[in-house]
């Protein structure tokens, strides 16, 4: 019986890689866009796919990304200048788009720029706080996806919604987590609502990778300048050992966690932009696959209890 299960699990397995290892046809006709290409997963992904014969069409936040960039890439790719979280910026970016790509429409738009910081208690931050990461990480998305979708449902394409393992558990505070619970949101509303134009919308939940986004210099920098600006109530509740413990637990946490193997995550992306049968979700990394989304399914109390012991008290702590 034992042999039998085993048996139809691989079998399964056996068919499940053979469907997913197909990929589109004439890569050269399909247009992608890209977020966020200065650096990290968007950066080795628009370098990946111009390798393998598509349009790459990169938004690059700054100037040097675009040199960069255009200097290590063939003539099919294309940088432009974006701004995502500036709506002029995305829609002069569309309207490029939409010469570019002419009758064709647009193969896929894949959602990567994105910002961390600030990041810390809830209560150091201020609503302006929340505003600009969510004009990036959050407005950004919905308004590029809407800027494009006309040209997307023309080619029966895709959306890429790059979310993080933090849109399915929320471990510490700050807008990061509400940013992406939101993409993760958007994405599942998109992907039904497109379901009937043969537009496809898959999203992908990375764990800890190292990129600028978990550069430890720049969050403990931050982390220490929200801590400087609090009046001093706030200050003699949390005590100066809850910002010297999270600043070194920062350091500690980011090294155990972070995977600087980019390449799981822009295999996802690939996979989710290319193959003929892509999957809804993707969690690249071995601490999303064994630890955040299995995290995320227990019960309140026990992750509750998890994340509490294992972060710092504030010194006015009554547990
Ligand atoms: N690294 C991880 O562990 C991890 C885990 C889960 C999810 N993610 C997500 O993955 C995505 C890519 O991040 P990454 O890790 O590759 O970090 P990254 O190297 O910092 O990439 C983010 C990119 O977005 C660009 N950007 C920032 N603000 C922008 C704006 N207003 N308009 C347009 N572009 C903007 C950045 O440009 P500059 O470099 O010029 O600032 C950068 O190129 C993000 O959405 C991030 O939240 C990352």
């Amino acid at each position: 019986m034992f042999l039998y299960i085993l048996g139809l699990v691989a079998v399964w397995y056996v068919y499940r890689w053979y469907k997913e290892s197909k990929r589109v046809p004439n890569k050269g006709d399909k247009y992608v866009y890209i977020t966020g290409c200065d650096s990290g997963f968007g950066n080795s992904l628009a370098k990946h796919l111009d390798k393998l014969g598509f349009c790459v069409i990169a938004g690059c936040y700054t100037e040097n990304g675009e040199t960069a960039l255009k200097k290590v890439s063939s003539e099919r790719l294309t940088t432009i200048s974006l701004d995502v979280s500036k709506s002029e910026s995305v829609k002069k970016v569309a309207a490029f788009i939409k010469t570019l790509v002419g009758e064709k429409g647009l193969w896929a738009v894949v959602n990567n720029a994105g910002v961390a910081t600030p990041s810390g208690p809830i209560e150091w931050l201020t609503i302006d706080d929340y505003k600009s990461m969510l004009a990036v990480n959050l407005n950004g998305v919905i308004d590029v996806t809407l800027s494009v979708l006309p040209l997307i449902k023309k080619a029966r394409g895709r959306v890429v919604n790059v979310a993080s393992v933090f849109g399915r558990i929320s471990p510490f505070g700050g807008p990061y987590c509400v940013s992406k619970y939101g993409v993760e949101s958007f994405n599942d509303s998109l992907r039904l609502n497109m379901a009937p134009f043969g537009v496809k919308v898959l999203c992908i939940e990375p764990g800890f990778f190292k990129t600028s986004v978990t550069d430890t210099v720049i969050l403990k920098k931050h982390f220490r300048s929200l801590w400087d600006r609090l009046p001093q109530d706030l200050k003699d509740d949390y005590g100066y050992t809850f910002l010297e413990t999270g600043l070194e637990q920062l350091d500690e946490r980011f090294k155990q966690f972070r995977d600087s193997d980019l390449r799981k995550v822009v295999h996802c992306m690939e996979h989710a932009i290319a193959s003929v049968h892509p999957r809804y979700r993707y969690s690249p990394g071995w601490d999303a696959k064994f630890l955040w989304l299995p995290m995320s399914y227990m019960p309140t109390w026990l992750s509750d209890g998890f994340f509490l012991r294992y972060s710092p008290k504030p010194k006015a702590s009554v547990i």
